[in-house]
């Protein structure tokens, strides 16, 4: 962990010291394991690489162990960890992209990593760049007009029926932004005829590095649901959430309109990665992160969300929507509205968003059935 400026000889003697996990690593001078997640405690992994930067790691320097991950990351981390194998070794120092003519140079690169022959020589630093991001699709940090931003690219895997995945991703964010969801400011650009999403970096601010927890790590953090449980659960989370945050009942109301808005745009993606904290308000505490990533790379809606919420555990139907809002400090009343709001907005505004964004029509036509379920939200009462 770096210690900055101060002259604290160790982090706890700092008066600003603060545990990376509250709850499973309290600040306390003690050693710390964990069996689970390969021995890496979550919050750690949550500065490092997920599938695409350990696709970049093996691709540019081999299978690692699990450290090997951690550490050979050399992007803008997450939040505000860096790694080394000793106390007296700095972290290397982070690269990211330089404007927009080296993130049209890093598309180029994606697609000869992304084939099967050897990486040019040219390449390898720029895709060094993009190996400590998480999640699984191609992406890079960028710096672009004074800010830090998430470059999110299109993948040689992409179904060509649809529109670009950047372009269904800001449009999604602008959908969820219009249902009232906090999202990070974000815009398509063009990379040298590349479409990419850029999405503002919630856990920067200028220069100064903001702490993130994801979701995983705030639901694993109990031990008992290590125990008992294989997979997050929003109902979970939303109980978890009063460890990290004084009073979470604003972050509650969020969550449960973000499984509302999931359900809306059939977006099964929304596994425990994809929701975090970030500390940006140290008055507050940690707070529910903006919405990210609000779009799956599957061919198919789904019938199900990642994480249970309802008494029918995962399945997207207005039934399993009402059957629970209490665990989000809603009633049933305040639920339902939610349910129509969130209904109706996205049943009006999918395909106008889609369109503005410059998709292709008939593209465009082959998502209705990504949205139909909004269409039945929208009149919740008759149809429960
Ligand atoms: N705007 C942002 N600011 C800071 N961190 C972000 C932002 N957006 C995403 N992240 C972090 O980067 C990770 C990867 O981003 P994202 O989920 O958008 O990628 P993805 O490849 O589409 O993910 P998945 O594998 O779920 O499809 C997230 O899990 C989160 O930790
Ligand atoms: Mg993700």
């Amino acid at each position: 962990m770096s210690v900055g400026s101060s002259n604290a000889r160790t982090y706890l003697d700092r008066s600003d010291a603060r545990p990376v996990d509250p709850v499973l690593l309290p600040l306390r001078d003690a050693e710390f394991t964990t069996t689970t997640l390969g021995g890496i405690f979550s919050a750690l992994h949550d500065a490092g690489p997920d599938s695409w930067g350990r696709f970049l790691i093996e691709r540019l320097y081999g299978p690692q162990r699990e450290l090997g991950y951690l550490l050979l990351a050399a992007g803008e981390r997450t939040g505000t960890l860096d790694f080394s194998m000793a106390r007296e070794t700095s972290p290397p120092e982070s690269r990211v992209l330089n404007g927009i003519e080296e993130l049209a140079h890093a598309a180029r690169a994606v697609r000869a990593a992304e084939g099967n022959g050897e990486i040019p020589q040219e390449f390898v630093q720029l895709l060094a760049c993009g190996t400590s991001n998480g999640g699984a699709r191609p992406k890079f940090t960028l710096f672009h007009q004074g800010e830090l931003w998430i470059a999110k690219l299109p993948s040689g895997k992409d179904f060509l029926q649809y529109p670009s995945m950047p372009l269904r991703e800001c449009a999604a964010l602008d959908l969820a932004a219009r249902c009232g969801i906090e999202v990070p400011e974000h815009h398509l650009v063009d990379a040298r005829g590349v479409p990419a999403l850029l999405v503002r970096r919630f856990d920067r601010r200028g220069r100064e590095r903001l702490p993130y927890a994801s979701a995983r790590t705030v639901a694993w953090s109990n031990p008992e649901v290590m125990r008992y449980s294989y997979m997050a659960s929003y109902t979970g989370l939303s109980q978890e959430l009063a460890r990290w945050i004084r009073n979470p009942t604003e972050d509650r109301r969020s969550l449960y309109e973000r499984i509302v808005f999931n359900a809306a745009t059939g977006n099964g993606d929304d596994h425990d990665a994809n929701h975090g904290l970030v500390l940006d308000r140290p008055e507050y505490g940690y707070r529910l992160a903006p919405l990210f990533d609000p779009v799956a790379s599957t061919d198919l809606p789904a019938k199900d969300l990642a994480m249970a919420f309802g008494e029918d555990g995962r399945r997207i139907s207005s039934h399993n929507l009402l059957s629970r809002p209490g665990q989000f400090g809603l009633d049933r009343e305040h639920a339902e509205d939610l349910l129509k709001r969130i209904g109706a907005t996205v049943a009006r505004c999918w395909r106008e968003t889609l369109l503005t964004l410059g998709a292709d029509q008939r593209q465009v036509d082959r998502l209705a059935s990504w949205f139909a379920f909004a269409d039945k939200l929208a009149g919740t009462e008759s149809n429960p």
